[in-house]
Order: C-alpha cells, then sequence, then structure tokens
C-alpha cells in the first residue's frame, strides 16, 4: 500500500518522500510504481512522463530525516497496534508542529494510535484501498479527538489527488468498507476450510454471478492475506483456518508470488 500511496501523490504533482525500514523494501516499492507508471502512460491513463513523475519521488530509510519537513504523514505499517503507536509516538516527536498525521490502518481505532501522540486533534484515518492507482475511494476516520480542520484537510487533501472521500464519523473496527468486507472474506474462508466448497469455484461464483472484479480468495492474494489474518487477529475474530495456513506457510498473495493462487507458475485465477 504505501508505494501505491507514493504514485498517487506524485501522479497528483506533490513532493514525497517514501520511507520503510529498510532499503531494499523501498526499493522493490520504487520498482512498482516504475512499473506501474510505465503502464499508466502507455494506456495514456496519465499524460506525464514516469520519469517526470518520478522526480518527485525521494526515498529514505531514517524515519527523522523523511518527516522533517512534513506537511502530511500518511502510514501503512504492518496492522499490529503496538507497531502503529509506536510509529506515531516517533512521528509525534519527529515531524513539524503543524503536520498532519496519517493512519492508513484497515481497520485499528484511530483513538488510540493518536493516543500514543500529544496531538490526537490533528490524527486522522486515511485509507485507501488497493490497487490505489485503480481505486477511487478513501475514508477519511475521525479519532474522537480528531478536530473537523483536520478531517477536512485531509479530506481536501484526497479530493486534490483525484480520489473520492467519505468521511468515517465512528471509529468502529473495519470503518465501513472493510465492516462489509470482512464477513465477506470470513464466509468464503470458512466455506472451504470446512471443505465444503473448493477456492476457484467460490470466485467463479461471485465474478460471473454478482459481477465483481474478482472473488473474495484473489481480492485477498491482491490485498495481502497477512493483511486480512492480521485485521481479524486485532479484532479478536476466529480466523478461518484457511487463512492460518497461509500465513503459517509464508504464502501471502500476489507480493510473495504465491496465495491462494500460483503466481509464479501463472497458475492465476481463470474465470472463463
Ligand atoms: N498500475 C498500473 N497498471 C495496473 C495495475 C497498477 N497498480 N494493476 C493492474 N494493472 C494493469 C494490469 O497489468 C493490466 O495490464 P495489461 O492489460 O497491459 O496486461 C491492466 O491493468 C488491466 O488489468 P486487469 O485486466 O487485471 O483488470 P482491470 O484494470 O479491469 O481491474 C482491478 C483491475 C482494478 C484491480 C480490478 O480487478 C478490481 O477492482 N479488483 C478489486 C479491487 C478491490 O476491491 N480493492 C479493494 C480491496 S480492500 C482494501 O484494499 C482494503 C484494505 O484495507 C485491505
Amino acid at each position: 500500500m504505501g508505494h501505491g500511496i507514493t504514485e498517487v501523490i506524485a501522479i497528483a504533482g506533490y513532493e514525497v518522500i517514501m520511507r520503510d525500514v529498510e532499503r531494499q523494501f523501498i526499493e522493490d516499492g520504487y520498482d512498482s510504481i516504475e512499473w506501474s507508471l510505465e503502464k499508466l502512460f502507455e494506456k495514456d491513463i496519465i499524460d506525464e512522463a514516469p520519469d517526470n513523475v518520478l522526480s518527485r519521488i525521494d526515498i529514505e530509510v531514517e524515519l527523522e530525516t523523511a518527516v522533517a519537513n512534513a506537511d502530511l504523514v500518511i502510514e501503512a505499517a504492518p496492522e499490529q497496534m503496538d507497531l502503529k503507536k509506536e510509529i506515531f509516538s516517533d512521528l509525534d516527536a519527529f515531524a513539524p508542529e503543524h503536520a498532519i498525521l496519517a493512519s492508513n490502518t484497515s481497520s485499528l481505532s484511530i483513538t488510540e494510535i493518536a493516543s500514543a501522540t500529544n496531538r490526537p486533534e490533528q490524527v486522522v484515518g486515511m485509507h485507501f484501498f488497493n490497487p490505489p492507482v485503480k481505486m477511487d475511494l478513501v475514508e477519511v476516520i475521525y479519532g474522537s479527538e480528531t478536530t473537523d480542520e483536520t478531517a477536512n484537510t485531509a479530506s481536501e487533501f484526497v479530493e486534490s489527488i483525484d480520489k473520492t472521500p467519505i468521511y468515517v464519523r465512528k471509529d468502529v473496527n473495519g470503518f465501513v468498507v472493510n465492516s462489509v468486507l470482512g464477513p465477506f472474506g470470513d464466509e468464503a474462508g470458512w466455506m472451504v476450510s470446512e471443505g465444503r466448497y473448493e477456492i476457484p469455484e467460490i470466485d467463479a461464483a461471485m465474478v460471473h454471478q454478482r459481477h465483481y472484479p474478482m472473488g473474495p480468495f484473489e481480492l485477498g492474494d491482491l490485498t495481502g492475506i497477512d493483511v486480512g489474518y492480521h485485521i481479524r487477529k486485532e479484532a479478536g475474530k476466529p480466523i478461518p483456518p484457511i487463512l492460518e495456513e497461509k500465513v503459517e506457510a509464508e504464502e501471502l498473495g500476489r507480493k510473495t508470488g504465491r496465495g491462494y493462487y500460483d503466481y509464479e507458475t501463472g497458475d492465476g485465477p481463470d474465470y472463463e
């Protein structure tokens, strides 16, 4: 998600610094942005040359340096509350006083994340969807102390990068979209774990009957099986065994080359 968010912000004309804990992770993200921009340019979806867009992206490993002059920081770390709080405490120490601190969390409490800072009124959720470059919606989530000024600035920023914001005023687990998507993915997971159906059958049924762009398992592979796993674990929800098995095997979806489908052998979903 980090590189996808970086990409849409750079396409919109902003200067952006992409940061991760290891240089290799950032370079992998940078390569993905390069690939994506080439595709978008070839298809006239963007009219600016990829190199120009890339020239607005800097990379940095040191958090303190990365956020020293930021107006807005968007965190997209794994879905673990302790980790998020540690990061927000550091962001509070290192980012300028005026900076808004946003979390791309999929489901965790913005109120609790904000409690790790001395500026909870300037902490907000900005929840993007995967892949950000193709997904229009961004949820702008209030924590209990988020001011209207912060949420409105976040919302205006979302519009300025050509996305559609919706306000989520109740800081409930999963916000709007994942509250609906979660049970859908859960049911599909239990159906396979209990041996009632095969993965391709369920995916094909949802694509052919509901006209979804992809079924729940292909979607899990796209968003990251570990992301869904951590969302459920942090919420204390039962986890379908098929999901646990994939996480244990480190088959996390497209990013590892294999998940519910095998992308290395090209044996991906086939809806024909
Ligand atoms: N950048 C540039 N090009 C991309 C790309 C990207 N990030 N991703 C795919 N493409 C390219 C493909 O490579 C392909 O190129 P080609 O034709 O040259 O081979 C082209 O786009 C067309 O791709 P597809 O035929 O696969 O399909 P579409 O473009 O029609 O749709 C999709 C792709 C937008 C991903 C669509 O399948 C979709 O909407 N899927 C559902 C996604 C979704 O629901 N996301 C939200 C998940 S929930 C979430 O993220 C929340 C989090 O908290 C968990």
